[in-house]
């Protein structure tokens, strides 16, 4: 059984984090102290790393283009606006106030009840998703060598590239394994001096790449194709399954719906406007998803292919087609290959560090593991569960679409997790003490009445409606099918 922590708050024990705290921030952490961020900047910083990874580049255009552009397009705002930003401030609430991992925070402010098996799906969706992120992420890492060996050339066959790897056992699990380490490294021993300063560069570098990618994608051949797909809404391809695919798609995007908010929240300090922090991590993951539809769509249109296929190839088929059209071939492909997929798997890293994080966080304040070993053995789980999808792209047939089974599970444990905290927050904790909370940062939160009533009907209401209606369409079908 886990052991329930203390009801009161205590004196913040002291854990790795401290050092990934005081490295990024510069900031003294007091010895007996969990850890607090040292500015707001700093959490923002860290809580828009996890956000904005390979949801933004990869996910959502896979999503956008199965659910039919620019319909999905406007559900998907409607999600984050309605339903996850109200999630995100309640993750950050509940991290600062129970300062712990989900799992934890939750037995902290609810003692003695069944809410923390909310955040228990939590935990375990960390698992299932870093175990299928890694295989993602490692792709990056052999499109990097492939860009500076100046692959990308215009008469190159993207397709076969990416099926010639993806069939290959050994480089799948290669790079899944060299990914993995990265984030162990990371996360076991806190990120080293220099780390912020770096993604400081790198994530407004990776912005500013973006735009160029963009502008370069917009002057292709059969871009206002692409765009007109991509934001021209067609209504009548609206169904129950492009809503759980949009609300799961937000979740994924915005690190909601399995404690990362919480866990980063959980370093917080009482200062932090929450509010405040909450959207400009929405605001900055959305920008970075839409710019990246403005860029492979044009490109998916540009290389004859049809949105709607492609699966979870369709950014490594596409991207390098706009790679090979860049001037000065074929040093300028190179440059803009080789920049493009570090700053793609930089933005993984980040994101992946905060999936290990809420997992070896549960067990370092739970379970009273030491870091380095939790990481270390939960990392190396995590990379085995990981071996079926590594290997579903081709290179073993009988696991064909493992991947995206797994990437499926999450999309609705996200979902029930997100529905679980906003429960856990407008009615098993309670508004009254969420409330407290944020003010104790933001005394004159104005939109308290809004939020309040977003997290406690609006939120659950939505999820409800939009799970419930996809249950009740799968149970018609199997009934039919008697
Ligand atoms: N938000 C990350 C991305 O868009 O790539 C993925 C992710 C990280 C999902 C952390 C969930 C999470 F808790």
């Amino acid at each position: 059984m886990l052991v329930p922590s203390a009801p009161v708050r205590g004196p913040r024990r002291s854990s790795g984090l401290d050092s990934l705290v005081s490295n990024m921030t510069n900031a003294p952490i007091p010895n007996n102290g969990r850890g607090n961020w040292g500015s707001r900047f700093a959490f923002v910083l860290a809580a828009a790393g996890s956000a904005i990874g390979l949801g933004n580049i990869w996910r959502f255009p896979v999503s956008v283009s199965e659910g039919g552009g620019g319909a999905f397009l406007l559900i998907y705002l409607f999600c984050v606006a309605v339903v996850a930003l109200p999630v995100m401030l309640a993750e950050m609430v509940v991290g600062r106030a129970g300062e712990k991992n989900p799992v934890g925070a939750m037995r902290h402010l609810k003692p003695k009840s069944p809410w923390f098996l909310f955040g228990a799906l939590g935990v375990l969706t960390g698992v299932i998703i870093l175990s299928f992120y890694s295989v993602i992420a490692g792709w990056t890492i052999y499109y990097v060598i492939e860009a500076a060996r100046g692959t990308f050339q215009p008469d190159t066959d993207t397709e076969a590239l990416f099926e010639n790897m993806a069939a290959s056992g050994g480089i799948e699990l290669l790079f899944h394994a060299v990914f993995m380490i990265l984030t162990i490294v990371v996360v076991a021993a806190g990120v080293r001096k220099g780390i912020e300063r770096t993604v400081k560069i790198l994530m407004p570098l990776f912005f500013v790449l973006l735009v160029v990618l963009m502008l370069r994608a917009l002057t292709l051949p059969g871009a206002a194709e692409g765009i007109a797909f991509y934001l021209k809404p067609d209504f009548s391809q609206i169904t129950g399954g492009i809503w759980v695919m949009a609300i799961g798609q937000a979740f994924f995007s915005l690190s909601l719906g399995m404690g990362a908010m919480i866990t980063y929240g959980s370093y917080l300090n009482k200062q932090e406007n929450l509010p405040v922090s909450a959207a400009c991590v929405a605001g900055a993951d959305t920008l970075i998803a839409i710019l990246a539809g403005l860029i492979i769509f044009p490109a998916i249109f540009f290389a004859g292919m049809t949105p709607g296929g492609g699966g979870p190839a369709l950014v490594f088929i596409t991207l390098p087609q706009i790679f090979a059209q860049m001037p000065w071939a074929p040093y300028g492909g190179m440059l803009f290959g080789v920049a493009f997929f570090v700053l793609l798997g930089v933005a993984a890293l980040t994101s992946a560090i905060s999936l290990l994080e809420v997992v070896v966080a549960h067990m370092v304040d739970d379970w009273k593991w030491n870091r380095r070993k939790s990481a270390w053995i939960l990392g190396g789980v995590i990379y085995v569960i990981g071996i079926p999808s590594a290997l579903s792209l081709g290179a073993v047939p009988a696991l064909s679409g493992f991947l995206g089974i797994m990437d499926g599970i999450a999309n609705y444990t996200l979902v029930i997790g997100g529905l679980g905290l906003a429960l856990f927050v407008g009615w098993g904790w309670g508004l009254g003490h969420a409330l407290a909370e944020i003010r104790e940062g933001t005394p004159g939160f104005r939109l308290a009445k809004v939020w309040s009533v977003l997290i406690r009907y609006v939120a659950p209401a939505a999820i409800t409606v939009i799970l419930g209606n996809q249950i009740f369409q799968l149970v018609r079908k199997m009934i039919a099918g008697f």
